[in-house]
């Protein structure tokens, strides 16, 4: 059976499995509502996921991606983009054939297994002139698109991302599963390259690192420490930046941001300032200007799919590219790798990543 094309963009989900199934949802709500695009055919292995996955998206499911695309080849199912929601491990095998016919991705953070696959993965991207986007959600969520416009000279970054475990994408440790979603946030405030970086990790209840301590430094002076955990006792989601006369934090889970503003005229007379503070309570400090910046709601991963296909559509330069995606994995596996020199040094070498 040979399909009439559609003026809608087609697409494909790679992976209906937890997150995969959020792609799904989003798809399936932007065509509902009248957006030219169309969820075309999933992709799921797993019979269990795939059966679920017909019933609940009406959509053809095929058992691999070859599969797939010899029916796409055959024009039983026409698609032109795809999100890639398998595990990391298998991203790169799945993504390259998809790039090497023609077709358009978003793919999940991070970006793949290894730095190699990543720089194949945009070159084939480049090759094909492709659209290659990573899924590192957080660069859309409200609260960090708002950071845009109050930034200067961020000097000292805090970030804490901590879950409560569950068994899932545990192909990764900590530092690829979660850390990687800050790494790459802090990479796009601070703009500058790594000088040093100091690490330590345990695995806790996987075989793999379940909890990371770094501290960087980068070559413009700025320091930032990351905290990284899958076996907290509760869900935290933070990232607190200071820069010259302010204080900035931004709670992802809540999509909230706060600054907090010494004005500089406060900051010039130092004892005056002081003596104020010392008799004012906190809601009375003299110069301080606690501010709630206005930010556009919405939901993270709905505003990168439509950010996607708006790229897509006019063949533009993803804000989350593939070479940003490739900059937060290399920092993530340097990190592993000072984890690893850590563990040695600290006679933990049987604690370290295991396969
Ligand atoms: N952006 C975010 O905030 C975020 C959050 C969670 C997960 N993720 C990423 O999403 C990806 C998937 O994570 P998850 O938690 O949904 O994992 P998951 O294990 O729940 O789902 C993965 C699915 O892929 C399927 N799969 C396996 N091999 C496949 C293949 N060759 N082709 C197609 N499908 C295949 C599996 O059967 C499974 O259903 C990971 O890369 C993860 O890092 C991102």
């Amino acid at each position: 059976m040979s399909l009439p094309r559609s003026s809608h963009l087609g697409v494909l989900v790679c992976g209906a499995g937890v997150f995969g199934r959020n792609h799904l949802r989003v798809y399936r709500a932007l065509e509902d509502e009248g957006v030219p695009v169309r969820l075309a055919a999933i992709v799921e292995p797993n019979l269990v996921r795939a059966g679920a996955a017909a019933n609940d998206w009406g959509a053809p499911v095929f058992s691999s991606v070859e599969e797939c695309l010899t029916a796409r080849a055959k024009n039983e199912v026409d698609f032109a983009a795809a999100s890639v929601c398998t595990p990391t491990s298998l991203h790169f095998s799945v993504s390259e054939p998809l790039l090497s016919a023609g077709i358009d991705l978003l793919v999940e953070k991070p970006i793949a297994a290894s730095v190699e696959e990543a720089t194949r993965l945009i070159d084939l991207a480049a090759q094909h002139n492709r659209i290659l986007q990573t899924g590192h959600l957080e660069r859309f969520n409200p609260a960090v698109l708002a950071t845009g416009s109050i930034l200067n000279h961020p000097m000292f970054f805090e970030a804490h991302r901590l879950s409560i475990f569950t068994p899932r994408a545990l192909d990764v440790d900590v530092v690829l599963d979660l850390m990687v979603h800050d790494l790459d946030i802090v990479l796009s405030l601070v703009q500058s390259r790594v000088r040093s970086l100091h690490a330590v990790g345990l695995p806790i209840l996987s075989r793999k690192v379940d909890i990371a301590n770094v501290r960087i430094e980068f070559e413009s002076g700025c320091v930032a420490n990351f905290t990284a955990s899958r076996v907290s006792t509760e869900t935290v989601r933070k990232l607190r930046f200071f820069q010259p006369h302010q204080y900035v934090s931004i709670d992802y889970a809540r999509k909230d941001l706060l600054v907090i503003d010494v004005s500089r005229a406060a900051h010039a007379d130092p004892a005056t300032f002081a003596a104020a503070a010392a008799s004012a309570g906190a809601a009375g400090f003299p110069g301080l200007h606690i501010d709630k910046p206005a930010m556009k709601p919405g939901e993270p991963l709905r505003l990168e799919i439509e950010s996607f296909l708006e790229c897509v559509r006019t063949r533009s330069r993803p804000l989350v590219s593939g070479e940003d995606g490739r900059a937060a994995l290399a920092l993530a596996l340097d990190i592993n790798a000072a984890i690893a020199a850590h563990a040695e040094r600290a006679g933990l070498a049987r604690f370290a990543n295991q396969p």
